[in-house]
This record gives C-alpha cells, structure tokens and sequence, in this order.
C-alpha cells in the first residue's frame, strides 16, 4: 500500500471513531445507547433515538475496545423497559417485547427518564419481532467479551430472557417450528411481502435461543431450557430443508406435483411450480452456491436472497457446514449483483411493476433498487465479515471492505445506497448514520482481529 493511501485510510478511520464518539446518548449522565443518525439537515423523526438493533453495531465495537460499561447499561435499561405484565390490551406492548428504539426525555420538573417506542409511534406502527432476540443475542456477546456472567445470572435478567423465551415459544394459531410475525417485524420495518415466516426473523430467533440456552439458569427455568432443548433441532432442520435453494432443490421443486394431501406429501407446502421465477434462477444460480429462501409458507416460497437472514444463518450455525460455504460461493459468484459497487444488497432481486405496486402498497421510499426494495445497506459489512470467518473465506470481507472505505467518508457515511450495483446514494438517506460507521469499523476489527468472531458466531451442536 502506497503511504499517501495509508495515510487517507486512517483518516477514514479516525474520522468513523469520531462520528461515533458523538453519537453517544446519555441518560443521567450515563452512557446508554447510540443515536440511529447525527443528520441536521433532515428532520429528526426517530433517528435521534437508540434503536435496539442498530446498537448492536456499535455495541459489538465497544466491547471489542474494552468499553464494556455503555453495553452494560444499555442492556439494564432497556431491560427496565421491557414490559413484565401481560396486559390483555390491544395497545399495549406484550409481555417479554423489547422496544424498537428509545430516548432520553426530561420531565418538567427536570428529571430525566426513558421513553420507548414498542411499534406505537413508528411509522406504519410495525412491531419490533427482532429487538428481543438481539437484546439476548447482545447479552450473550457481552458474557463473551467479559467473561462475566454475574449479570445474565441476576434474577431480573433471568426474568428478562425467560420472558422473551416465553413470548416467542408460546403456541400459536400455526404448527411450525419457525415464528409467525407480521410484516416488517425486522430491520426491514416497511412492507415488503415478508409476513408470515420470514428469514431474518427466523435467524434470529434461533440464534437468541441458542444464547438462551447459554444464559438461563436451570433452577426454576427448567421448562424453558426443555422448551428450547426441543425447539432448537426442529427449527434448524425445517429451515435447512425447506428454505434451500440450489440446482438440485430447483430440480425437485420444479418436478412436485400439487394438491397432495396427508402424512406421505413431498410438496408438503403445495408450493405451485408456477410460482417460482424458474428461467431467472436457473440462470443466476451458479453451480455450487445456494442460499436460504426468503419466507415459506403455504403455497409460498419466496425467492428472493436476503442478506441479514443468510449471513446470521452462517454466523448462528442455522445453516449446515455445506449450506454455509454454498452461501458464500453464491456471494463470490454473484458478487456484481450482491456487493456490487457498495457492500452489500439488503435484498435481492427487487420487487418491480406490478409486484412493487401490490406488495409494497406503493411505497415511494422502496421503489425498486431503492432503500429496502433491493438497496445496499454498509451496516452488513460485519455480517459478511462474520461470515466470512466462520466459513474461511476472509478474502471476500477483505474485497467488500476494500470498496466501501474508498467512498463512506466523502459520501458521509449514508443510511444506504441505491442502484443495480449500490453507486448513487440513497434518495432518502440520512448522513451520518451510525450503523453505517460501525458496520465498517467493526468488519475491520474483526477481520483483523478474527478471535472476536465467538461475540457473535455459535459453534455446532
Ligand atoms: C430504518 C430501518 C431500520 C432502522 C432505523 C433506524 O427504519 O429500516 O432497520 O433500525 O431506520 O436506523
């Protein structure tokens, strides 16, 4: 490396440590969280407020650098935050929800205290499904990094994790082992046509309960550690059979046939061959990659790729071995359309005409190759270099990483981008936005640094 190179890339650094640094909220003096977005030039909406699950960016880094009392905090505030009633009132969160975001407000007698919002003031007013599942997720990451169980083993905690694990083994109106949850439950918080069981919910979902598992105490949690103990190999084994697509699994499903009733049914979600954009996959797939489907469901299959869900597949150890390097190769191969000229696509391909029109509800915000409909997002930089480690193959991160530090300082760290390949800037997106910041320093630190890949990854069971 050229030093005039060296010396602007540790200035891209420098100035991604600074941003933030100034992110930071405070709450009674306290650090608590981090701000979505540092934007003066937009109106605020929520972006001044610590989004649960766009903390975990930055929650990860400042574990890695020692600064493990920020994380603490967080975790025992939002816990405070955590509804442990169960209220039987449409309007209010359920029990064992945690917040989608929150912030510091100062009463009028000038006491500060904490204001969440579970979904009731976001637009669309969708539900956080994720933001539990990353509070335990982060929680396990911070016994990790510390070494110190103390705190998971404090009888609120306990309760804290029982809860989550309670809200989301209950028995339903569905016999699957997967979560059912309305759209836009996730970081895609619009609607997308991911209602009912999609991907990224469910990655998370297995890997909190794997962290679950780690943390709860057996005594008097003995039924959610066999409720979990019994979850766990069920919904790994339905993801890894039914959400696989490769050539081999294209063949099978182009052949099913329809309308087959009982026990002995092969195409036991009657998914209807028509439905399924054969001539496109059989194109893009290549020969030795794969990747978990979007979303099934009766008589659904959605094909589309989703980045967060396949990644936290390979990290959470969802995914087999096998399934976990197809990924990757698929990654490697399609590397135009997935990472492109900014790392990397949310989803993929995007919705267009008549399916952006049904399914998006018109939505100007995702039209396609925009924002959630097929926009590249940089905060899933630390995925793919998470995953890049668990499946060896570092040199994709490096490539990815490569690409956006040449561009996220001068184009001030944006929300997302837009395009085919990811080269304008997002239409709508915020500057400064923190998970952009700390997805790229902290796919840095762990590519330099893989020994921090066990905050995060699960090794097989
Ligand atoms: C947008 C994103 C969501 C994120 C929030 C704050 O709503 O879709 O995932 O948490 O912004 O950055």
């Amino acid at each position: 490396m050229q030093l005039e190179d060296k010396v602007t890339l540790e200035n891209v650094e420098q100035e991604a440590w600074e941003v933030l640094e100034k992110s930071i909220m405070y709450y009674k003096g306290r650090p608590v969280g981090t701000v979505a977005a540092i934007d003066s030039t937009v109106d605020a909406l929520n972006y001044d407020q610590c989004f649960i699950r766009d903390f975990v960016s930055s929650a990860l880094l400042f574990l890695i650098k020692g600064r493990t009392e920020i994380v603490r905090n967080f975790l025992e505030e939002t816990l405070k935050l955590q509804p442990k009633e169960n209220q039987l009132d449409a309007y209010k969160p359920g029990r064992g929800l945690i917040p989608a975001s929150f912030k510091v407000v100062v009463s009028p007698s000038g006491e500060e205290y904490l204001e969440a919002d579970f979904g009731e003031h976001a637009i669309a007013r969708v539900t956080p499904v994720d933001s539990c599942f990353w509070w335990v997720i982060l929680l396990r990451a911070y016994v990790v990094a510390t070494k110190d169980y103390s705190l998971a083993y404090q009888s609120d905690f306990q309760h804290g994790i029982r809860l989550i694990m309670e809200l989301s083994l209950a028995t339903r109106f569905d016999m699957y082992p997967t979560l059912l949850v309305p759209d836009g439950a996730c970081m895609i918080d619009r609607r997308l046509g991911i209602y009912g069981h999609p991907l990224e919910i469910q990655s998370l979902f297995y890997a909190a309960l794997r962290a679950g598992r780690e943390l709860l105490v057996c005594q008097g949690n003995q039924d959610i550690v066999t409720a979990i103990d019994n979850r766990l190999p069920l919904l790994r084994a339905h993801i890894r059979k039914h959400y696989w697509i490769d050539l081999n699994r294209l063949n099978a499903i182009y052949r099913y046939k329809g309308e087959e009733y009982g026990k002995g049914a092969v195409n036991q979600f009657n998914i209807y061959v028509d439905s399924l954009p054969y001539s496109e996959l059989d194109r893009w797939l290549p020969r030795k990659g794969g990747y978990l489907a979007g979303n099934v469901g009766p008589s659904q299959m959605d094909t589309r790729f989703f980045t967060l869900g396949n990644l936290v597949a390979v990290i959470s150890d969802l995914a087999s071995e096998e399934q976990s390097q197809a990924i990757m190769n698929l990654i490697e191969k399609r590397w135009e359309d997935l990472v492109g000229d900014m790392p990397m696509k949310i989803t993929f391909p995007a919705l267009e005409n008549e399916e952006y029109r049904i399914i998006t509800g018109c939505d100007p915000k995702n039209i396609p190759w925009s924002y959630h409909n097929g926009g590249n997002w940089p905060v899933l930089m630390w995925m793919l270099a998470a995953a890049a480690i668990k499946t060896n193959r570092v040199c994709l991160a490096e490539r990815a990483i490569a690409i956006a530090q040449t561009r996220l300082k001068d184009d001030e760290w944006p929300e997302y981008y837009d395009g085919r390949r990811g080269r304008l800037q997002g239409k709508q997106a915020r500057k400064y936005q923190i998970w952009t910041v700390a997805g790229f320093l902290l796919a840095k630190e762990l590519i330099n640094n893989p020994s921090w890949l066990p905050l995060v990854s699960f090794e097989p069971f």
